[in-house]
């Protein structure tokens, strides 16, 4: 007999079948004559109920059935009797795959910390909010694809390991197969890449969107959807060193059109989660965070505001607030002036535009002010960004005037100002981070917590 999932036998009105369920014992309780066994497969946050008479059963296999052990059951699918659920199986045969034990097992109870489960990383699947968060991660990500795809973008596979630095932070990781202890040296004392496996200094990529851009000036609009890597040594609830983003680009576009594309790229997504994962978010609007899915309706039924950075300036500097770090025009906002934005001053999100040239990456556009750029940040409450991105620098003679005034590595970046010698043309794009649309969607305050094995400063277990 095939395993039915427990999402199909809740809803199914075919009682009386006879049916397999397979999965993991969340509870059992009762007595000497009767238990009830809490079971969960995954496919839904809800449980099925199975109930056991004990003379029909070995007593010591229904001893060996506790919290986390996994079991095949086969019985009928009956009218539940009790309160909390529609249908229930009354068990014939129960085959246990695995024991847990009672005593060393870390998931007996509820209630555990976030901290605690992280440690557990390997477990927390098992829980109630882990489970929700990441059907929902899954939703989304089902959900980009299909968004771009009905729009006609190509995704795009873009290197994972490159010899160049997108965004010119210098945050990156080597990729070297070199001998550590054992670094060959030029006579100038630097290391001689010559012998390393790609023969040059090679990192993983913190970006795909300099890969992207040549997509994008031959089939029109393409999006990546991969991981990227920031040796920031940022340990923040919203900073991870292995993340996944989203990059969209598209020729033709110029700023406003990216900023259209943006906010209803994100609206689609909120749309698509509170139409899908119904059941999963109000349980974490139940459990995590009172007040999500009025959020997310929220976001979904109003306009973004669109500003300059000059003009958020100009607010942030005339409010009384007494600001951690200093604003002023010419320093990059922190979280702390994105959110007075978002959550107190407009109480919605916000897209600010052009910023001064210097706090941005050397591809942007430069307006002709000659000191700010058709930068774009998408802000978020309760995230701060969301989204950066722009319009490009289409012009060869501008963007390799600021690529030698920025001091970047021209020789490396040969292929990148070739598109502007070839058939140049207007084109913009943008950058989401996946885990922060997962943290808005799902209420959860911890970036860690809603990608399956974090990567941060100091950790990387699992
Ligand atoms: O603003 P960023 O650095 O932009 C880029 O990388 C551009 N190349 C994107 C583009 O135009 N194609 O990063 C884009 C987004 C941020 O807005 C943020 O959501 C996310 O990526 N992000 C991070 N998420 C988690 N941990 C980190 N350390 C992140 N750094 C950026
Ligand atoms: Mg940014």
């Amino acid at each position: 007999m095939k395993r039915t999932k427990i999402k199909e036998l809740l809803t199914s009105t075919k009682t009386g079948s006879e049916i397999l369920v397979k999965g993991w014992v969340r509870t059992k309780r009762g007595n000497r004559n009767i238990a009830f066994i809490a079971l969960n497969d995954g496919s839904t946050i809800n449980n099925i109920q199975v109930v056991v008479d004990a003379v029909k059963f070995d007593e010591n296999l229904l001893k060996d059935i506790t919290t986390g052990s996994c079991i095949a059951v086969k019985g009928k699918l009956v009218e539940s009797q009790g309160q909390g659920q529609h249908v229930e199986v009354d068990a014939s045969e129960i085959e246990l795959y695995g024991k847990s034990d009672a005593e060393s097992y870390p998931l007996q109870k509820k209630g555990h910390s976030m901290e605690f489960l992280r440690e557990n990383a390997h477990l927390r699947f098992r829980t109630n909010t882990f489970g929700a968060v990441f059907r929902i991660r899954h939703a989304m990500a089902y959900a980009i694809h299909k968004y771009f795809n009905d729009k006609g973008f190509y995704y795009l596979h873009t290197p994972i390991i490159t010899g160049s630095d997108c965004e010119g932070a210098g945050e990156m990781f080597h990729v070297t197969t070199l001998d550590l202890k054992n670094i060959p040296r030029n006579d100038d004392g630097n290391i001689d890449f010559k012998t390393d496996f790609y023969g040059k200094e090679t990192h993983l990529t913190v970006s795909g969107q300099l890969e992207g851009e040549l997509g994008a000036l031959a089939l029109g609009e393409i999006y990546t959807f991969g991981p990227t890597f920031r040796a920031e040594n940022s340990n923040t609830p919203r900073h991870l060193s292995e993340f996944w983003m989203i990059e969209p680009e598209m020729a033709f576009y110029n700023l406003d059109d990216n900023m259209d594309l943006a906010e209803e790229f994100v609206k689609y997504l909120i749309k698509y989660a509170l139409e899908n994962c119904r059941e999963d978010l109000e349980f974490l609007n139940n459990m995590i965070e009172k007040g999500l899915l009025e959020r997310l309706n929220f976001v979904l039924n109003n306009e973004f505001i669109r500003m300059t950075y000059t003009e958020a300036v100009s607010i942030l500097t005339g409010s009384s607030r007494k600001w951690e770090y200093p604003v002023g025009w010419g320093r990059d906002l922190q979280a702390e002036h994105e959110r007075y934005l978002v959550e107190e001053h407009f109480k919605r999100p916000v897209i600010l535009t052009d910023y001064p040239k210097e706090i941005k990456a050397f591809y942007m556009k430069q307006n002709d002010d000659g000191k700010t750029v058709r930068a774009m940040d998408v802000l978020f409450p309760g995230i701060g960004e969301i989204i950066g991105g722009s319009q490009r620098e289409e012009n060869y003679d501008k963007l390799l005037s600021r690529i030698r005034e920025m001091k970047m590595p021209e020789k490396d970046l040969w292929w990148y100002l070739d598109t502007r010698k070839f058939g140049t043309a207007p084109h913009s794009g943008f950058g989401l981070g996946f885990e922060r649309l997962i943290l808005f969607v799902t209420g959860m305050s911890n970036i860690r917590d809603v990608i399956p094995f974090p990567r941060t400063p100091k950790n990387a277990e699992f």
